[in-house]
């Protein structure tokens, strides 16, 4: 089973910063999740909200700054420290020479940042880290213009409302993978989903117990704040 580092390791460093992908890295996850959004300069930022105010000392959406008006603000979230947004093309420079993954989650599900799916594509092609990558959204027609790019991507479906509809739609378009929060799965769903040949990636798994339970009954991916070895209880 892959363990990858929820919005790297956020459990003790500040959420997708460069910071927290590094001592990711570090810790021997197999892959770091992030979250991608789009600037007003079509900067692509690695930052959870549309909004800056949870996680930073700014306030406003994303889409209406630059890439160098959104450095000037520090994304200490709740620790100590400086720390800027970081860039995908950041994150992507940072792993090219790592063995690690990255899973990039394309944030469209509220703003549907034009031409997001090609520019992040793009970005990973320039580092040619296509076989490093995988792709999840909450908004299929993301995943969609994807698949379009290229239909051999690992495309995971992120869900955790109205999981029949989703789930015929995962089938329908034949996505890779289905990305379900942790409480919906159990032993009768996953059975069904693996005799449709699903990679079952889930998040986010918030304990030992959890760990266990899905690590039993075969989930392939993990996605945590922290790292669960499977015998430090
Ligand atoms: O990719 C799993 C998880 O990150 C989805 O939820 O809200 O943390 O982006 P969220
Ligand atoms: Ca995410």
């Amino acid at each position: 089973m892959l363990k990858f580092a929820h919005r790297g390791y956020s459990a003790y460093y500040p959420e997708n910063t460069i910071e927290a992908f590094i001592q990711a890295c570090k810790k021997g996850f197999d892959g770091l999740e992030t979250d991608v959004h789009m600037t007003l300069d079509g900067e692509l930022v690695l930052i959870h909200d549309e909004d800056i105010s949870r996680t930073s000392n700014g306030h406003g959406l994303v889409k209406d700054m630059t890439l160098s008006q959104l450095k000037q603000y520090n994304f200490q979230y709740k620790f100590d420290g400086t720390y800027e947004i970081p860039t995908l093309k950041e994150l992507l420079a940072y792993i090219q020479d790592k063995n690690i993954k990255v899973n990039i989650e394309i944030k469209t599900d509220h703003i549907h940042y034009e031409n997001i799916e090609q520019k992040v594509y793009d970005m990973v092609e320039s580092y040619h880290l296509h076989d490093k990558i995988i792709y999840s959204s909450f908004y299929l027609p993301s995943l969609l213009k994807l698949q379009q790019l290229d239909s051999t991507l690992y495309l995971g479906y992120l869900m955790e409302d109205h999981y029949d509809e989703k789930i015929q739609q995962l089938y329908d378009h034949h996505l890779t993978a289905i990305h379900p929060r942790y409480d919906y799965l159990n032993k009768e769903n996953i059975n069904e989903l693996k005799q449709n040949n699903m990679i079952i990636a889930t998040w986010t798994v918030p304990n030992m117990n959890e760990y266990l339970r899905l690590k039993d009954l075969g989930v392939n991916t993990v996605i945590a704040n922290r790292l669960f070895k499977d015998f430090d209880y």
